[in-house]
């Protein structure tokens, strides 16, 4: 079935299952490569994308749900020349080790910044409990978000 997905400003047409999982669109049909597969369960936030602003789990999204929806990935924040505050934030903290749920940090944090311009880090470390990182890397993701409030005038 062919299916049209708005996607970083972008209308894709997609031919897929409107059962098909969002993120397996991303990946192999779109060439975004930003959100990760870790679970495909729900439960580890790597493949977190923006769906009209609200953090979404892509792997159990399906694509029939989101064909009047607004998705931003991670690919649509910013550029190698132009990196969106977070991103910049991220790697002036070196907040990431093997990286691979650093994608879905990045989307999850930029709901909490959007949701709340002033956040403690208290607010941060809530928002992002349902992402896991299992390098260890937290506490430097965390301040990365921090970074990134302040860059923005958001705290
Ligand atoms: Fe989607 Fe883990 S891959 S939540």
């Amino acid at each position: 079935m062919s299916v049209s997905l708005k996607v970083n400003g972008t209308v894709h047409r997609v031919t897929a299952d409107l059962d098909t999982p969002l993120l397996y669109v991303l990946r192999n049909d779109l060439g975004l490569n930003g959100a990760k597969f870790g679970c495909g369960l729900g439960q580890c936030g790597a493949c977190t994308v923006l769906v009209d602003g609200a953090a979404l789990r892509s792997c159990v999204m399906p694509i029939g749900a989101l064909t009047q929806s607004e998705i931003i990935t991670l690919e649509g924040l910013g550029t190698l020349e132009h990196p969106h505050p977070l991103q910049s934030a991220f790697i002036g903290e070196q907040a990431a080790q093997c990286g691979y749920c650093i994608a879905g940090m990045i989307m999850m944090a930029k709901a909490i910044l959007d949701r709340n311009p002033h956040p403690s880090e208290t607010d941060v470390r809530l928002g992002l409990v349902g992402n896991l990182c299992r390098c260890g890397v937290h506490n430097r993701i965390v301040g990365a978000i921090l970074k990134a409030a302040q860059a923005m005038g958001r705290s």
